[in-house]
């Protein structure tokens, strides 16, 4: 059954060296490299050939981005591989293991119990890319994962995984540092992440042009999430066909989801691409009626209860992977007064429709809890969505009206409590407003 659980990231048992191995196994034939290291000569498996064939299986696996854009794999690769470099440049990986999305905890996971894995994903990808040098971003909140992550990245040194010839390949020189983010969630949006791994505050560049030409120092530069280096990884070793018989068309794999709220088996499930969120609900355990799903956290979307046959896919719901679950208990006003306040506080102050429009929605919600609210500040909600998404600068405030706007849609109850002794503006139409 394609979309039952399938732990193929989170069970695997991983030889670190193995997907490194495999992806440069017969380089040689393709006239690239030449390897010293006989196990290398020595395997072949999947006929992969140096950095073009791994490109090749990266293709043919349809990998997509896994921090919730789900950007293709092989076009950001190719794209950083082809940017010319100037005098002294080299190119560069970065891991964003700034995993900030409120309900996301997968990466944490995997960095605690698959580091080698990702630090594998990161290498091959080097390799393919023809990078030098690579950066793991670890959320500031995170930071006792630090020693051990830099103890794994010691091992894989002293086992010819990382550092100068990596695998006896001449010439094949590429090492990882990891960086401690300060707790910012704008410093997950990778151009901000770029900004602060450069010593500068972490705040959006203007895009294009893309990192994969003008990223860190302004050098050719692929980011890309934890899970998806992981994933690389297997397809390194297992080939790109295996990859893609998972899963959708247009989602190949799995999915990691973190899932938390109202359910009796909260933590992490590793799905094919195609579940549903009511098949997922199943296995964790669901005792009371459901109101809602959160899905992606705050910048993501809510979906209702007669929309939880969705897929979680590129094709109905992307996503990073947090899944909240919210019982028929919960008041869904509540939730979203809650992200009203996560977006005013994480706003970076830079660009002005974001930096005050964040502030006025979060008072206008606060507003609205006290029961001094009225269908004018609803109004003036939708007036700050349509000019934030208009104007912001970046993501963040181009979302940050979602949650309001969504449970305003699905749970107009929710905020008429609120209004019912209140309504004071004459003619305004809530209905119209929503439509
Ligand atoms: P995006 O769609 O702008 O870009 C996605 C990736 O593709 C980036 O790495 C970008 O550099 C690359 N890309 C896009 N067009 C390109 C081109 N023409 N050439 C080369 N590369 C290109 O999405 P963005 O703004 O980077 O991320 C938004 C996503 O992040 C949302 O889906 C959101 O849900 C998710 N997110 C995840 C969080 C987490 O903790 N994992 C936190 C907050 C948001
Ligand atoms: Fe900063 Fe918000 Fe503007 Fe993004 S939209 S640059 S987070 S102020």
């Amino acid at each position: 059954d394609n979309v039952r659980r399938a732990d193929i990231l989170l069970s695997s048992r991983f030889e670190p060296g193995s997907a490194l191995r495999a992806a440069v196994a017969r380089a040689s034939a393709d006239g690239l490299v030449a390897s010293n290291d006989r196990s290398v000569r020595e395997s072949l498996p999947h006929g992969l050939v140096g950095p073009t064939a791994l490109l090749d299986e990266i293709r043919l696996s349809n990998l997509r981005g896994r921090g919730g854009a789900g950007f293709s794999t092989r076009l950001k690769w190719e794209a950083c591989r082809n940017a010319p470099l100037k005098e002294g440049q080299t190119r560069i990986v970065i891991c964003n293991a700034d995993e900030g999305e409120p309900g996301t905890f997968k990466d944490r996971v995997l960095l605690t119990s698959h580091a080698d894995l990702v630090f594998e994903g990161m290498t091959v990808a080097a390799y393919a890319v023809g990078a030098t040098r690579g950066f793991v971003y670890l959320r500031g909140e995170y930071r006792y994962l630090l020693e051990p992550l830099q103890e794994v990245l010691a091992r894989r040194r002293a086992a010819g995984l990382l550092g100068r010839n990596i695998l006896g390949i001449p010439g094949a020189d590429f090492d990882i540092e990891v960086h401690l983010g300060a707790g910012a969630y704008i410093c997950g949006e990778e151009s901000a992440l770029i900004e602060s791994l450069e010593g500068k505050p972490g705040r959006p560049r203007i895009r294009p042009p893309f990192p994969v030409t003008h990223g860190y120092l302004e050098q050719p530069t692929i980011v890309n999430n934890v899970e998806t280096f992981a994933c690389a990884a297997l397809i390194a070793l297992k080939g790109g066909e295996w990859f893609a018989t998972i899963g959708t068309r247009q989602s190949t794999g799995t999915k990691i989801l973190s899932v938390s709220g109202d359910v009796e088996r909260p933590g992490l499930y590793e799905y094919p691409f195609g579940v549903s969120v009511a098949e997922v609900l199943q296995d964790c355990g669901v005792t009371n009626c459901i109101q809602a799903v959160q899905v992606s956290g705050p910048s993501g979307v809510c979906i209702g209860q007669d929309e939880l046959d969705r897929k979680i896919g590129f094709e109905d719901i992307p996503t990073a992977g947090a899944l909240m679950v919210f019982d028929c208990t919960r008041d869904m006003f509540d939730v979203a007064h809650n992200f009203a306040h996560f977006f005013a506080h994480e706003s970076c102050g830079f660009c002005t429709p974001c930096r005050v429009g964040t502030q006025i929605v979060a008072r206008l919600m606060d507003k609205l809890a006290s029961g001094h609210g009225s269908p004018y500040d609803i109004n003036e909600m939708f007036k700050m969505h349509r000019l934030m998404q208009g104007a912001s600068h970046c993501g963040l405030g181009n979302t940050a009206c979602n949650p309001m706007i969504d449970t305003l849609t699905k749970f107009k109850p929710a905020y008429e409590r609120r209004l019912k002794s209140l309504d004071f503006v004459p003619g305004f139409d809530l209905d119209a407003a929503l439509s």
